[in-house]
């Protein structure tokens, strides 16, 4: 006996729901291998507020008996309940959730069950239970991502007034308010829940009633049932309805660029955490020991959320690439669209989730930071700013600096240590008001431009995120 029928599905092909052309019982290991239950089995709420849209609208049009609907309605209540409740059989032959929840449908009422699937398709409930499912996770990231921003805004409120050397290159460049640092992140994020957002306003609008591809003779109403699943119109050609997946792109792409941010920030974690920094001490909860140097505390949380962000790109390289070839409409290629979908959303939301937590376990060691400032060059550029207000165009005035630098690190000097009268070795115009402009904590206060990190425009900023992130609650 071949392999291939040894393996023959001991189902009967009539119990499959499409079963009436087929001779022949589907292979096991074709059924094994083509089975979505396993990940889809996580839209079967969406599933069935979809398929309840879909029978009340069925009634209403008379297509089928207000009786009938009353039915199926009942029946897919209570299968919801028995999903809920953990007591459903997904093993019960189907393939995927749509099936599954039809094919007990059919153990509980009977013939009627047959109805449900009246002027629809599985082509136009996936992408409708797809776009329903995701709703809800936007909202979740969304709550998620207002959470990690008000983390943040609460450690900058902690230490507004807290100076810091600000960096390019990953070298000193000027001092800045931790604060500032900190609401940077914030921005970001508030573009991200932005971009989440967007893609929800393309996203919500209902396939349900396309069909298969080409709609269908019996006189449905789509706009009922988009009205009902609270979709805000309805696609408007068939073809695309059930076709693309750009809403699922453009989510996954939002959690790629959310990732993207948040693995900045971790990495900031990770340096800022080490010994070398010192900037802060991430609490002992959140880090982990070495199995082998027991001095050890490893910034792991901050690493991992860093690392996952190669999981959700890979996410959308994924399900770009199994859509780019695609000719139109439904092929079954598109199954495979639940996995990045899935685990793109699970591994943002935990990302996020984890280093809200984590930030607010979080202490900064403020005295580091101001000494770092205090031992570097960072006042540099205040140093040519003076000399501009001196009259000496800044190209000269960088020059100028350059070489106090350069005489400064020849002779481990830091700028407050210099001499007025060494000063007036690289130019006559400094002055003894010179000095202030060396003192780094005084240098925020300097800065004048809307969005700077003066503290004047930095308190703005916090008062403004304060009202925002609050509201939003
Ligand atoms: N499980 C399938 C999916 O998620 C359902 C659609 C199947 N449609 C079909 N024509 N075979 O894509």
């Amino acid at each position: 006996m071949s392999k291939a029928k040894k393996h023959t599905s001991k189902q009967k092909a009539n119990q499959k729901l499409w079963g009436g052309r087929f001779k022949e019982e589907l292979n096991t290991l074709a059924f094994d291998f083509s089975k979505s239950i396993n990940l889809d089995k996580r839209l079967y709420h969406e599933d069935i507020a979809g398929s309840l849209a879909h029978v009340e609208m069925l009634a209403q049009q008379g297509i089928i008996a207000p009786s009938e609907a009353n039915q199926i309605g009942r029946g897919l209540r209570e299968i919801e309940k028995e999903i809920d409740e953990g007591i459903f059989n997904f093993e019960n032959g189907q393939e995927d959730i749509h099936m599954a929840i039809e094919q007990r449908l059919h153990e509980k009422i009977g013939s009627v069950a047959g109805k449900l699937h009246t002027a629809r398709s599985r082509n136009d409930q996936v992408a409708t239970d797809e776009r329903l499912w995701l709703r809800s996770a936007i909202q979740d990231l969304l709550e998620q991502l207002r959470q990690l921003q008000y983390s943040l805004l609460e450690q900058s409120q902690t230490h507004f007034g807290v100076v810091m050397p600000g960096y390019t290159h990953l070298q000193r460049a000027q001092p800045i308010l931790l604060s500032h640092h900190l609401l940077a992140y914030i921005e970001m994020f508030e573009r991200d829940k932005s971009r989440f957002q967007n893609a929800l306003s393309r996203m919500n609008v209902s396939p349900l009633g396309a069909a298969a591809l080409g709609g269908t003779p019996i006189p449905i109403d789509r706009r009922k049932t988009a009205k009902t699943l609270g979709f805000s119109d309805i696609l408007a050609n068939s073809i695309d309805a059930v076709s693309d997946r750009d809403y699922i792109i453009e989510f996954i792409s939002a959690c790629a660029i959310t990732s993207m941010h948040l693995s900045r920030l971790a990495e900031e974690w990770v340096l800022w955490s080490s010994q070398e920094f010192s900037f802060i001490t991430i609490g002992d909860a959140f880090t982990t020991g070495s199995s082998i140097m027991p001095q050890k505390k490893n910034p792991d949380m901050a690493e991992l959320v860093r690392g996952k962000t190669g999981k959700v790109y890979g996410a959308l390289m994924n399900i770009l690439t199994t859509m780019k070839g695609l000719p139109l409409a439904y092929n079954r290629d598109m199954q495979e669209d639940k996995s990045p979908m899935f685990d793109a959303f699970d591994t943002t939301k935990q990302c996020l989730e984890i280093f809200a937590s984590m930030i607010r376990a979080t202490e900064f060691n403020t005295t580091q930071m101001r000494n770092a400032v205090f031992r570097d060059y960072s006042t540099a550029t205040e140093l040519a700013d003076y000399l501009v207000r001196k009259g000496i165009a800044f190209r000269e005035a960088h020059e100028i600096v350059g070489k106090i630098v350069a005489y400064c690190a020849d002779n481990h000097l830091l700028l407050p240590d210099l001499h007025l009268k060494v000063l007036h070795n690289f130019s006559p115009v400094f002055d003894d008001d010179v000095f202030e402009f060396l003192n780094p904590e005084k240098s925020p206060a300097r800065k004048k431009s809307a969005g700077s990190t003066s503290p004047k425009e930095v308190k703005k900023q916090l008062a403004k995120w304060q009202s925002l992130l609050r509201q939003n609650k």
